[in-house]
């Protein structure tokens, strides 16, 4: 059996690039809705049937686990998703819980009551989708009390690195952290809650401050999924390259992956 890794775009590829390492022996299939990217600005319902349409894609290739490394997916379109919508022998596992355990510091899989954790300030930067949906607040609200939550819609960020404009990307992230530290002065942690956030995690650091410890999700992800694996030997896969999807045109998409992650990829046809 193939994991498959869903993505509104390339985003998506640090993840599985951080999968590949910690899981070297399980086959990914990796689905870019390039077609339909960026998924940060549109409404609930759109990307509540959007995502299910990837999902449907990738159970077509095999894959009985999903993981949907688009945040605003996660955000917008999981728990509707998990509400009857997924079969029982199928699993699609989102991208919020493994950074709320870690920022909670509470083990993978704890379901103790919350409790007042250490970290008082959070900020959460994500696309404007995800801040709308608060549903980084409601996971946090199942395992934590006490954190105060400030948010901050990166408009615009997902673009400029989907179209290689770095130098706008890092003008952006820091005007949003500048905003950011208007409405909450002292963060003591700071949520990257978008795939393509990562590739600017230096950027995010440095207009933070050094105080502020920074969580971004590719390698808690891989963790995460390593644990699952552990606990759900059948879904285990056996070594196979991974295969790349998009439902944009798959020589552009194909060269922006390539000039994203630094290494030749190669998407097909979703
Ligand atoms: C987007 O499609 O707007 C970004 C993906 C994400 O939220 O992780």
């Amino acid at each position: 059996m193939a994991v498959g890794i869903f993505d509104s775009g390339l985003g998506g590829l640090t993840v599985l690039s951080a999968l590949e390492k910690r899981l070297p022996d399980v086959p990914f299939v990796y689905f870019a809705d390039s077609a339909h990217a960026p998924y940060g600005v549109r409404d609930a319902d759109d990307i509540y049937n959007l995502t299910c349409t990837a999902v449907e894609r990738l159970w077509e290739e095999g894959c009985d686990l999903i993981i949907l490394a688009c945040n605003t997916a996660s955000a917008a379109a999981l728990r509707r998703m998990q509400d009857g919508w997924i079969p029982r022998d199928k699993r699609v596992l989102g991208v919020f819980v493994p950074l709320i355990e870690a920022l909670t510091e509470r083990r993978w899989g704890d379901n103790s009551p919350p409790r007042e954790v250490e970290v008082k300030h959070v900020a959460l930067f994500a696309t404007p989708a995800t801040v709308a949906s608060r549903a980084f607040q409601r996971e946090l609200a199942f395992r934590a009390i006490g954190v105060d939550v400030e948010t901050q819609a990166c408009g615009g960020v997902v673009d400029a690195i989907e179209d290689g404009d770095m130098i706008l990307a890092e003008a952006l992230v820091r005007s949003h952290v500048d905003a950011l530290k208007r409405k909450m002065p002292d963060p003591q942690a700071a949520v990257l809650g978008c795939t393509h956030y990562p590739i600017m995690q230096d950027i995010f650091q440095d207009a933070l401050g050094a105080d502020v410890e920074v969580f971004s999700q590719p390698n808690l992800v891989a963790d995460s999924l390593a644990d699952y694996l552990e606990r759900h030997p059948k879904m285990k896969g056996h070594s196979g390259e991974a295969k790349f999807l998009t439902t944009g045109d798959p020589r552009r998409v194909s060269s922006g992956a390539t000039r994203f992650m630094r290494r030749a990829i190669t998407f097909e046809q979703a």
